[in-house]
């Protein structure tokens, strides 16, 4: 049985067979072809924070593959009121076929695979969003019909998103350069354990120079869930960390700009380039719904044939 709880717990051979399955069932759904590999299978779904993408697209994609997924918010289930992540998993685990948790705090979903016999997914913690990642990366490969050889340049809060990225990047073969303000560069741990992988990773405050020749373009939020309170200062610090007209420009041409959303337009990146050619967000976006079918698809039947 496996979990994906960082993006490194998949190898490169493993993220290829996970974006072959979506894309298979992509265009399957895109013929109307039903597919129903999860039938009488159960997800339970946990989240400690607000969702629209992770939580709509696991649940659609369950129902789509002939299952049911369980929306547990988690001030509605007991450990909302002091039951222990342990038990929790030990308990549901043993209704469920696979779990996906969103929580505060990355050691909350290492401690429900610890503890659950069936597969536990990482839907965003505060180190790492593995399930975005394998989204992002079907969609480079619809673009650029690869996803090795490429320069990827993170623009802004070196946070979540950009550690998975970081290590993403490392095992599938990409260039990272991640441009960000001082003391908001991503945590050390995953560079480290990204060139250990093999990873060219560069962290530079200089962002005209991080888009030189890039042929992509991503950026999150200055504020996370969680950060709310920085929210001022945050903004302030990282004013400058835009994808605007002027950053594109020095990328290259054909550069595709990512977000993984929700956007703040002129905070983050402008209306301007969200909204224009070079932006592929929604594809991204929709790409979510492929990629976690794939994902469940991936771990069950990895469970199946134990
Ligand atoms: N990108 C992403 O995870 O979106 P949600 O927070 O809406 O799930
Ligand atoms: N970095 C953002 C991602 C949201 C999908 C957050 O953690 O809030």
């Amino acid at each position: 049985m496996r979990h994906l709880i960082s993006i490194a717990d998949l190898s490169n051979a493993d993220i290829t067979e996970i974006l072959d399955i979506a894309a298979d069932i992509k265009e399957k759904r895109r013929k109307g072809k039903i597919t129903d590999l999860l039938k009488n299978k159960s997800l339970g779904m946990i989240f400690e924070k607000a969702s629209t993408r992770t939580r709509v697209s696991f649940e659609v994609g369950m129902n789509d593959l002939g299952g049911n997924a369980i929306y547990l918010n988690s001030n509605d289930i007991q450990i909302g009121r002091g039951e222990t992540v342990e038990d929790t998993a030990k308990v549901i685990s043993s209704y469920l076929h696979a779990i996906i948790a969103r929580v505060y705090d990355h050691e909350t979903v290492v401690k429900l695979a610890g503890n659950s016999k069936v597969p536990v997914i990482n839907a965003l913690s505060d180190e790492e969003h593995p399930t975005q990642i394998l989204a992002d990366l079907l969609t480079i490969r619809e673009y650029k019909n690869r996803i090795s050889n490429l320069k990827f340049v993170w623009v802004g809060d070196g946070n979540n998103v950009c550690n998975s990225l970081i290590l993403a990047c490392a095992i599938v073969g990409m260039e990272m350069v991640a441009a960000c303000p001082k003391g908001y560069e991503p945590d050390e741990k995953y560079i480290r354990k990204a060139r250990e992988l093999g990873g060219v990773i560069t962290v530079t405050q200089d962002i005209k120079e991080a888009a030189k020749d890039a042929d992509i373009l991503y950026t999150d939020v200055w504020v996370s869930m969680g950060d709310e309170d920085e929210a001022e200062q945050r903004i302030k610090d990282l004013s400058d960390y835009q994808i605007n007209k002027s950053l594109l420009d020095i990328a290259k041409p054909d550069v595709i700009v990512m977000h993984c959303l929700p956007a703040h337009r002129e905070m983050e990146i402008t209306a301007e380039v969200i909204d224009g050619p070079s932006s592929v967000v929604f594809e991204q976006a929709e790409n979510r719904l492929h990629a976690h079918k794939a994902i469940l698809l991936f771990l069950l039947d990895q469970k199946e044939e134990e």
